[in-house]
């Protein structure tokens, strides 16, 4: 199941970050403020519970988050994106998988794992900005599963139809979020009209 999510803020945002004449500073500035924007919504329904706090006043019946929120960047260009979640859920534990895509095969390939041990019915947020062929997803949530994180939901900033309908097809307990559906892929396997290389522009690698 997917959702794009409608916001004049995020449609602004997403302009800026698509133009070629946006730098790196202003770029990871504003990966930063969409993830905040798509993640507000993908934490909709986060699970709460009762907490009984005191105001300087008196007893207070309030909510606390019930299970460990979990967020899992997709190195490398998942990690501009960690800050803007972590500003909504500071006390959020962090996993991290490193996956590139061949640049031959356009497969992914796995080369780091770090989840968090001990978690407390974990809901795991897994964070890319494109969601192209949806390999690197699709191998994400193989290897979560395979240790035990059910619970997953998906965050891009953009993704294409192709890659929704791929991971669909696996995994179709997911829910993705995503700033917006773009047209297609190109022959490279690139978003089209995407932003071009996402962990370039982050980092100023080209
Ligand atoms: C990019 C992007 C995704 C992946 C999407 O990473 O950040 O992880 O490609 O493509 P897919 O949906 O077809 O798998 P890249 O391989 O460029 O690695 P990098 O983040 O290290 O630059
Ligand atoms: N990875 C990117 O960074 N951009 C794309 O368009 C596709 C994969």
């Amino acid at each position: 199941m997917h959702f794009k999510i409608d916001h004049p803020l995020l449609k602004q945002k997403l302009t800026v970050l698509r133009d070629k004449n946006t730098e790196t500073k202003d770029f990871r500035a504003l990966a930063s403020e969409i993830t905040m924007l798509i993640a507000y919504e993908a934490l909709k329904n986060i699970e709460l519970e009762d907490i009984t706090v005191e105001t300087p006043l008196t007893e207070f019946k309030g909510k606390q988050l019930k299970n460990d929120v979990i967020i899992v960047p997709i190195l490398r260009a998942g990690v501009g994106m960690l800050e803007g979640i972590l500003n909504l859920v500071p006390e959020a534990k962090v996993g991290f998988i490193g996956i590139y895509r061949d640049p031959e095969t356009k497969k992914p390939v796995t080369y780091y794992e770090k989840m968090p041990e001990n978690c407390k019915n974990p809901v795991t947020f897994i964070i890319d900005p494109m969601l192209a062929t949806g390999g690197s997803i699709i191998a994400t949530i193989d290897i979560l599963k395979k240790k035990k994180f059910n619970n997953i939901k998906v965050i891009s900033i953009i993704s294409s139809p192709e890659g929704l309908d791929a991971i669909e097809k696996v995994h179709n307990d997911i829910e993705i979020y995503t700033g917006n559906i773009d047209d297609h892929l190109d022959e490279r396997k690139y978003i089209i009209p995407g932003l071009g290389d996402a962990g370039d522009r982050l980092f100023g690698t080209k």
